[in-house]
């Protein structure tokens, strides 16, 4: 096993002490993306870049503060809340109804495309979609960020899923120099970042862990396929914003994460744990996120000597797990977890499939800066939970 330095977060925001004292920045002022070539931007690091995307476009899991992500986590159930009332659901299909969103996936996605689509519907947002490149003139020859570009004329926000790493972020530095701006969501982008998943899953683990003491002081476990999973790496990175977190990686070496992952842990001072060890590491997590082995991402058989078995939740597991314990994937899942765990109160992935609409509708809401209307109505209504 290996273990990261670990350290103390400080969420004042841009800076985090390491255990050895040193204070080290991690993200500058907020910037506006026009200020600076493409050449230059391409240079920074992923904590840097999140300073130019801030308030604007989700394009990164490093562009978010603790604070940000409570407050987005509080929206998220507010929202929920208001929506479960006829008036409430009408009040809030008034809200973005001056605006529409174009749903560009040119990857397949079930949930993450719905529940986007879903959110918006709930804010009264209109959406359009291309949902296959071969739709669009994209196949005349026409270049993916003129296609964006044409996508801008028509609404007021992009909801992007791309197989090219780092491709929304050009098209979010492109738009900064248009005159028509408009704010970019990434639904996932090649095997590097997929931030609105992050979003859900905190929101799952804080819903899960509201009564015990909240994320603060968690150990997390991510198992299966951790170099090609975005959502493990989107996630990581967003838990090193909570308080004395313990996360495990738990995978086979030729699929373990990323070491540029492990050396922002170790900038942020978050402590890890990198193993193959499943059944070590069962007993003691306090969350386990299971992640499908992505065989079509191979190129020289990276995933054909994992034994499946080894990275496995089902039935037999569940008395060496503790009561408190929630089970997370992202999915689509394969055999990683049994069906048949699927109504222990422990397993939480339909919940988290379901929440990834509230958190997204409050993302999309603060993201048109129409949050402080949503806090008002709560404020005086008062809905029950
Ligand atoms: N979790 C996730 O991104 O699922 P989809 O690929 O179905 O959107």
């Amino acid at each position: 096993m290996g273990y990261g330095k670990g350290g103390l977060y400080d969420p004042s925001r841009y800076y985090c002490t390491l255990h050895s004292g040193k204070r080290v920045k991690i993200m500058a002022e907020p910037k506006h993306l026009s200020e600076i070539s493409w050449n230059d931007f391409k240079k920074l690091s992923l904590a840097e870049k999140g300073c130019f995307f801030h308030g604007k476009h989700t394009l990164i899991a490093q562009q978010f503060t603790r604070d940000e992500l409570d407050a987005l986590c509080a929206l998220a159930t507010r929202i929920k809340r208001i929506n479960k009332r006829r008036d409430g659901a009408n009040f809030l299909k008034g809200l973005l109804r001056d605006k529409r969103a174009m749903l560009y996936f040119a990857q397949p996605s079930s949930r993450t495309y719905l529940s986007h689509n879903a959110a918006c519907q709930i804010l009264g947002l209109d959406t359009m979609d291309v949902r296959d490149t071969k739709t669009s003139s994209e196949v005349k020859g026409e270049t993916p960020e003129d296609t964006i570009r044409t996508f801008s004329s028509y609404v007021d926000m992009i909801i992007m899923r791309h197989p090219v790493g780092g491709f929304a972020e050009r098209v979010a530095w492109m738009m900064s120099h248009t005159k028509r701006e408009i704010p970019i969501l990434n639904a996932g982008s090649g095997a590097d970042q997929h931030p609105t998943q992050a979003l859900l899953d905190i929101y799952t683990l804080q819903r899960s862990f509201e009564k015990i003491g909240g994320i603060d002081g968690k150990h997390v476990a991510f198992v299966g396929d951790l170099a090609r999973g975005r959502t493990v790496r989107s996630l990581a990175w967003m838990l090193t914003l909570f308080k004395d977190m313990t996360l495990y990686f738990i995978a086979p070496e030729s699929l373990q994460i990323g070491q540029d992952i492990l050396d922002l842990l170790d900038e942020a001072g978050t402590k890890y744990v990198v193993s193959e060890d499943f059944a070590a590491v069962m007993p003691v997590a306090d969350a386990i996120y299971m992640t499908r082995i992505q065989d079509e991402w191979d190129v020289e058989g990276e995933s054909s000597t994992t034994n499946a078995a080894d990275y496995h939740i089902g039935a037999e597991h569940m008395d060496i797990i503790k009561d408190t314990t929630v089970i997370l994937h992202p999915l689509p899942r394969r055999q990683e977890i049994s069906t048949e765990i699927d109504n222990d109160p422990r397993a939480v992935y339909w919940r988290q499939m379901r929440n990834g609409m509230w958190i997204r509708a409050a993302l999309i809401l603060k993201t048109f800066g129409r949050d402080d209307e949503v806090n008002t109505y709560y404020d005086d209504y008062k809905p029950v939970s």
